[in-house]
């Protein structure tokens, strides 16, 4: 089946090579304008400029003669976009906390409400008496929410198990999303998200659970892609971090941390020097990280609404870029610090508080952050033979309306693998 998509006003973030974009490279956002694209099998198969489409549609009668399987849609005037990749979620989760958001508009900290059992472990004791179809209903719906609003990408973590079976239950959701969702999901073992109150005082058993019973079973069952930890104050210290880091990469994972969100941990060293494919957060940061971090390959993933949610400071955006340092945007989405996974509201924030440009978030939350997930090779860019996974907008004066409409839906519709969802 071919699909010829005609009259579209700018078919954005066309590129012919893949390359993880990292300081001023994150500006240049390569666009067409007044574009056709061609789409087969449900993928990027040709694009170009409108007074070449003649050709072009000649071109594929001669090499496959199938006129009558051929679909052509006229996109009058939309703008085209690459689907966003959100490497940074927590959809699985067992119920809501706008509890906890009423009680910080009193005058409760994020530390203030974890310390009293409320935060990740409220989540956990929920996920607790969940079952796993329960999960999988809601996350599925969630998935599907996401998709409406551009995401073609997602990576989701555990984290609200906090025993062998909770973070297992979790992670077969995952599973179980990865079989029957349309777009490329990726699993992280996030088994070191808080510690339980039963090990308050035996941390050490609780790695020992992580460590002898939670990996194992992780490993033999292929129920993650990476091994995440949250390495902060009052939660993962740097040793504990490195030693579960350590397990997983040993069990087959890639490495991604929760890093220097609430204070200067030293997780953003601790990530480059495990190779991480990315350190996320990154409120916290000082000279000596942001050095470290752009002479790394490692990504820095941004998550601005948690931020935003929870009134801290933003991350410092300018100074990573300028640094050269390769950064995503990602949503962050769970129900603790970002209740929310609109990825058109993650690059409105980063240009509106973080002061990067309208380019660089495009850049950002598509090539970067399909390069954060590992699936830079079939999807964040309008590149032939990716998968036709493309966002379809409303009639725009121009791309920066996008981003500076915060709030609005500028998205008309959304295709996925060559259909319209
Ligand atoms: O990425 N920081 C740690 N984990 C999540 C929040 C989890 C929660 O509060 O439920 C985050 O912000
Ligand atoms: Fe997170």
């Amino acid at each position: 089946m071919t699909t010829i998509i005609t009259n579209i006003k700018q078919l954005v973030n066309v590129r012919e090579d893949n390359k993880l974009l990292r300081g001023n490279e994150l500006a240049h956002l390569p666009i067409i304008d007044n574009a056709y694209l061609i789409v087969e099998d449900g993928l990027i198969k040709d694009y170009g400029e409108m007074n070449n489409i003649e050709q072009a549609i000649m071109n594929d009668e001669v090499i496959n003669k199938k006129q009558e399987t051929r679909n052509i849609i006229n996109a009058n005037g939309a703008t085209i976009l690459p689907t966003y990749c959100d490497s940074h979620t927590h959809i699985v989760f067992a119920a809501t906390r706008e509890n906890e958001f009423v009680d910080k508009i009193n005058g409760l900290s994020y530390a203030n409400i974890a310390a009293k059992g409320g935060g990740i472990l409220n989540s956990a004791a929920k996920l607790a008496t969940t079952s796993e179809d329960d999960l999988f209903d809601m996350a599925f719906a969630r998935l599907n929410e996401l998709i409406k609003l551009g995401t073609g990408a997602i990576e989701i973590k555990s984290g609200y198990g906090l025993s062998v079976d909770g973070e297992i239950k979790m992670l077969r959701v995952i599973q179980r999303l990865k079989q029957v969702s349309p777009i490329p999901v990726k699993a992280t073992f996030l088994g070191a998200h808080a510690f339980p109150t039963i090990y308050k005082e035996n941390k050490q058993g609780y790695i020992d659970l992580i460590l002898n019973k939670m990996l194992p079973i992780i490993a033999k069952e292929n129920l993650a892609d990476y091994i995440d930890a949250f390495c902060e104050e009052g939660f993962f210290s740097i040793e504990q971090t490195e030693t579960i880091c350590k397990a997983g990469i040993d069990a087959g994972l890639k490495v991604k941390i929760h890093a220097n969100q609430l204070h200067l941990s030293g997780g953003v060293q601790l990530g480059v020097k495990l190779n991480a494919l990315s350190v996320d957060h990154l409120e916290a940061m000082d000279e000596d990280a942001i050095n470290c971090l752009a002479n790394s390959t490692t990504i820095g993933t941004l998550l601005p609404t948690a931020a935003f949610f929870l009134r801290i400071n933003y991350q410092p955006a300018r100074q990573l870029i300028d640094a050269g340092c390769a950064i995503a945007l990602a949503s962050d989405y769970n129900p603790g610090s970002s209740p929310s996974g609109n990825m058109n509201f993650v690059n409105s924030i980063s240009c509106i508080q973080m002061k990067m440009l309208p380019e660089e978030v495009i850049n950002a939350s598509t090539i970067n952050g399909a390069y954060a997930m590992e699936v830079e090779k079939e999807l964040g860019s309008i590149t032939r033979g990716k998968r036709a996974n493309l966002i379809f907008t409303k009639p725009m004066s121009s791309l920066a309306f996008m981003p500076y409409s915060f709030g609005s839906n500028l998205i008309d519709k959304v295709m996925i693998n060559g259909e319209f969802i």
